[in-house]
């Protein structure tokens, strides 16, 4: 059971015959369980990648196999739907009912499950986003952060195997950011939900399994956060900031101030400082 792309491209079709080769030839696993976070500068692929890793759009040249279906089988169409779920960067883009739990019941309604499975999986997808409690009101009246939560439980409710995540939270306040990487954490912990969670805000990253860094279309580096994110010629070549935390303990060190290079969080900052003698 995986995602796997392999040698899969994609190009965009323009008019007057003009392409635009978004994705290079890619070869890429994506497991059960993983949380593989996504960065790269704007325009580098990020969102065409993600497309790709559900099947709304389909490789130029190569193959997009999801737990060995390939996308390119018409037949493939609604099992890559049901086992991948996209979330968007806009919420509202995604809300269609006026009361939370009609909205959440939206997709596995689609599905034609019996109204008691729906009924659980509704009720089981609002737990899960910390949503209960709000289950009868208008999504309008929430906040982004909330509306961003009812549009993951919508997806959690069709029980993907894999979740992708295309900037979610770049709408959100501080509030709501902190709380859509609060309800992955908690379901990284309880399922064994492959998640591919692609940002520009960096410093979301540091709890990553992994970290893939793309340029112009391809994966210039996959690795754990620590190996990615110290390293400064990497995030340079790829137009991306460090995080205050590396970038302050780098600074210190080139002052000759004994701290390790290699952090990545506030807490190990403050560690190495309150270390020093
Ligand atoms: N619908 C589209 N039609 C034509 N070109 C597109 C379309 N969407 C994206 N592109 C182009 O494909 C490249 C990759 O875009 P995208 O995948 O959106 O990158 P990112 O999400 O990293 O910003 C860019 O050059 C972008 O302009
Ligand atoms: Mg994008």
């Amino acid at each position: 059971m995986s995602i796997n792309l392999s040698a899969a491209s994609f190009s965009y079709l323009l008019p007057k015959g003009r392409v635009i080769k978004a994705i290079q030839p890619t070869t890429l696993s994506i497991q059960p369980g993983e949380f593989v976070a996504v960065i790269g500068a704007n325009g580098s692929g990020k969102s065409t990648l993600a497309k790709l890793l559900n099947g709304l759009l389909l490789p130029t040249n190569g193959e997009v196999l999801i737990d060995g279906h390939n996308t390119k089988d018409a037949d493939n169409k609604v099992f890559a739907r049901r086992r991948v779920g996209l979330v968007f960067q806009n919420p509202d883009n995604q809300l269609t009912a006026t009361i939370v739990e009609d909205d959440v019941a939206f997709g596995p309604e689609n599905l034609g499950l019996p109204p008691e499975e729906i009924r659980a999986r509704v009720d089981r997808a609002l737990k899960t986003v910390g949503m209960t409690e709000h289950k009868d009101e208008d999504p309008h009246n929430l906040s982004a952060g909330q509306r961003q939560k009812i549009a993951v439980a919508g997806i959690l409710a069709m029980e993907p195997k894999y979740l992708v995540m295309d900037e979610p939270t770049s709408m959100l306040d501080p509030v709501g950011r902190r709380a859509i990487l609060e309800t992955l954490s908690e379901l990284r912990q309880k399922s064994s939900i492959g998640i591919v969670y692609i940002t520009h805000i960096i410093e979301e990253t540091v709890e990553a399994d992994r970290i893939l860094v793309m340029t112009e279309g391809k994966i210039i580096a996959n690795g754990p956060p620590r190996e990615i994110l110290t390293d400064e010629s990497l995030m340079e070549s790829a137009s991306l900031y460090m995080t205050r935390p590396t970038d302050l303990a780098r600074r210190l060190a080139k002052q000759g101030i004994p701290v390790s290079k290699d952090i990545i969080t506030v807490e190990e900052v403050v560690k190495e400082l309150c270390s020093l003698k």
